[in-house]
């Protein structure tokens, strides 16, 4: 059977990307495609705990034990989610994976990024996934569109989001064949334009 695709959705807090996400699965379910839907963290099950600490945890959570949960997750999101259905050729719509760790706790906290990525490697078995979008947006307006309400992760104030944000950035440049940056600053329709455009290329 042919192999299915995985598609990773990535950006700062307030990018938008859960919006085209869902966007994008109802299109290619109207195209013929199984699709799966998953995030990180918190895919189903057992995910859904550690995301609940992850987020809601009001104790201190020390940036090591952090790293650790959102990669302990997504061990679980590739075995149990990701890769099964991708093995039997569906298309799997991923909301975050390496790359935020990679932005968040390496450019954001400052953890060591080569060791970020040979963790992510392990927690992966080293798969990539073949599309990442980046939905980029100025901090000024992501914030604004988290408002007040804000989880333990959003409430790491405006430099952290900046290195976040300046982080996929360098990421994308870095892997430019799978990372493709999307100004998400444009309005809803026009930002998945832009995400169909790209999509176009790897469907048929
Ligand atoms: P998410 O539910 O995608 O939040 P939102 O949809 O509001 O952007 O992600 C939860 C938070 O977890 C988000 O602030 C980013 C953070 N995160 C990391 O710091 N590292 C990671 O590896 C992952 C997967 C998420």
């Amino acid at each position: 059977m042919k192999r299915g695709l995985f598609i990773t959705f990535e950006g700062a807090d307030g990018c938008g990307k859960t919006t085209q996400l869902n966007l994008l699965r109802d299109y290619l379910i109207d195209k013929g495609y199984e699709v799966i839907v998953t995030r990180e963290p918190g895919g189903k099950g057992l995910g859904e705990k550690v995301r609940e600490i992850l987020l809601n945890y009001d104790g201190v959570v020390s940036d090591r034990c952090e790293s650790f949960l959102f990669l302990a997750d997504r061990a679980q999101n590739v075995d149990i989610i990701v890769n099964p259905a991708v093995e039997q050729g569906k298309i799997v719509l991923c909301d975050r994976h390496t790359d935020s760790t990679v932005a968040y706790q390496g450019y954001g906290r400052g953890l060591d990024i080569g060791q970020i990525n040979m963790l992510n490697a392990l927690a992966t078995k080293n798969k990539k996934p073949d599309l990442t979008f980046v939905f980029d947006v100025d901090i000024d307006t992501s914030m604004q569109r988290v408002g007040q309400n804000k989880d333990r992760m959003e409430s790491a104030g405006k430099d952290f989001f900046n290195r976040v944000r300046n982080g996929y950035l360098e990421l994308a440049k870095q892997e430019p064949e799978r990372i493709k940056v999307v100004d998400s600053t444009k309005s809803i329709q026009e930002v998945f334009e832009n995400v169909k455009n790209i999509i176009n290329t790897y469907i048929i």
